[in-house]
């Protein structure tokens, strides 16, 4: 079987869905591995590397795609309505693996099952402790955490450990940071790491724990609705109107008090919660720094605008675009890891590809298949009973 791996062309793309590495560990699968001319340059991986480990390089974006029985991607295929149809050249039945987006890119997913893609969401794995390594979601956002406090060291004009020197004292820095998944739990021990005085705020209360054990204070709205936050997934629900509002008063509290904040709080299949209003904002202190992960699901942070640093009330809110992209280098290594991950489970000891629906990790993740729709989240409505 040929797996292909194009060139990621979407605007702040600089990922690249395979690595030497990873070749070489699915070298047991007995897989053909096609690399586009070109495709790792943005990952710091020369052509010759991947020639090394096993793989073929193809100039020809056509030619490659069209040979394909699986293509492995970073982000979704553009579309025509973007410029380029990026499916256009994929066989019927090839099966693509990739972080498709779905939630918001509905259209899209019922276009591979007219096109016979067999797609497969990669943030849709579920979160079960046999697909750990395949986790795509947090093996990016581990690492957007880590660099969100990097961007915001680099935005703010004060240091962030405390230094005590003959000209005087420099207070520590003080982050607060918003959601304590895994974004928000590698943000807050980078933080602890560079010398901040750290909070963090969740709705859930097993973050409590985490967040404490990483020597942060947790800043929470403890009531009954907050007992009942994460669903059985482990993610957190959309609050009620009275939850935000308790919430939103105790943010407020806090923040004005704080020269940095780190958002990360998502919640899937939605638009992002609104935490940090214009007035917080406002409320903080001049050369206060905002970085707001959550931006391209409409962000946590009021104001905040994708890939620009816009300058409210004296305070940068830094807006970065694909933040996984900025360390290509080790996303794209853990990210290849994932995938390679995913091919061992589907690609049979004869060589053969299987996705087994009665498998909950292929399950979870398969959008589509034979020119269906067979993911429960996104089938179309049954015809109303009659
Ligand atoms: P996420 O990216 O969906 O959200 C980030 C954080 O924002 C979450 O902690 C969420 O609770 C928080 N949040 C949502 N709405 C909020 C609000 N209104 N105010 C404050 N915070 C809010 O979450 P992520 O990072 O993907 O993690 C989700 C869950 O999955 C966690 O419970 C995590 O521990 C769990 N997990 C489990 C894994 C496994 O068992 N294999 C691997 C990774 C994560």
């Amino acid at each position: 079987m040929k797996v292909a791996i194009p060139k990621e062309r979407r605007a702040y793309e600089a990922r690249v869905a395979t690595t030497p590495d990873a070749i070489k560990r699915m070298k047991p699968l007995g897989l053909t591995f096609l690399v586009e001319a070109g495709a790792g340059l943005t990952a710091a991986i020369p052509d010759q590397a991947f020639v090394d480990a096993g793989a073929e390089i193809v100039a020809d974006t056509a030619a490659l795609l069209g040979q394909a029985d699986i293509v492995l991607k970073v982000a979704r295929p553009l579309t025509a309505a973007e410029g380029t149809d990026e499916l256009a050249a994929m066989k019927p039945g090839t099966v693509l693996i990739s972080q498709l987006d779905p939630y918001r890119n509905r259209e899209q997913v019922a276009d591979y099952a007219k096109r016979n893609i067999v797609a497969v969401a990669m943030e849709l794995v579920p979160r079960i402790t046999r697909a750990q390594s395949m986790d795509v979601l947090s093996s990016q956002a581990n690492l957007a955490g880590y660099k969100a406090v990097i961007d915001a060291a680099e935005q703010f004009g004060r240091a962030f450990p405390m230094m005590m020197t003959a000209a005087g004292t420099i207070a520590p820095a003080k982050v607060m940071v918003m959601g304590a998944g895994v974004a928000g739990l590698q943000a807050i021990a980078t933080a602890r790491r560079l010398g901040a005085v750290v909070s963090a705020t969740d709705v859930r209360l097993a973050a409590k724990e985490q967040v404490e054990s990483l020597g942060a204070t947790f800043v929470f709205v403890d009531d009954e609705e907050a007992r009942q936050a994460e669903t059985s997934g482990g993610y957190a629900k959309e609050m009620s109107d009275a939850y935000k509002a308790k919430q939103a008063a105790l943010i407020a509290e806090t923040i004005k008090k704080m020269d940095v904040v780190i958002c990360t709080a998502q919640i899937p299949g939605r638009p992002a919660p609104r935490l940090v209003t214009d007035a917080m904002v406002a409320s903080m202190k001049p050369g206060s720094i905002v970085v707001d992960l959550a931006v391209e699901t409409g962000g946590n942070c009021e104001g905040s605008e994708v890939a620009k640093i816009v300058v409210k009330h004296g305070v940068k809110i830094v807006g970065y675009a694909n933040v996984p992209s900025r360390l290509a280098v080790d996303a794209s290594s853990l990210y290849a890891r994932n995938l390679a991950e995913y091919l061992k489970l589907i690609v049979q000891k004869d060589g053969t590809l299987k996705l087994d629906r009665e498998d909950e990790i292929v399950k979870g993740s398969l959008l589509t298949q034979d020119g269906q729709i067979v993911h429960a989240a996104f089938a179309p409505a049954p015809a109303a009973a009659q």
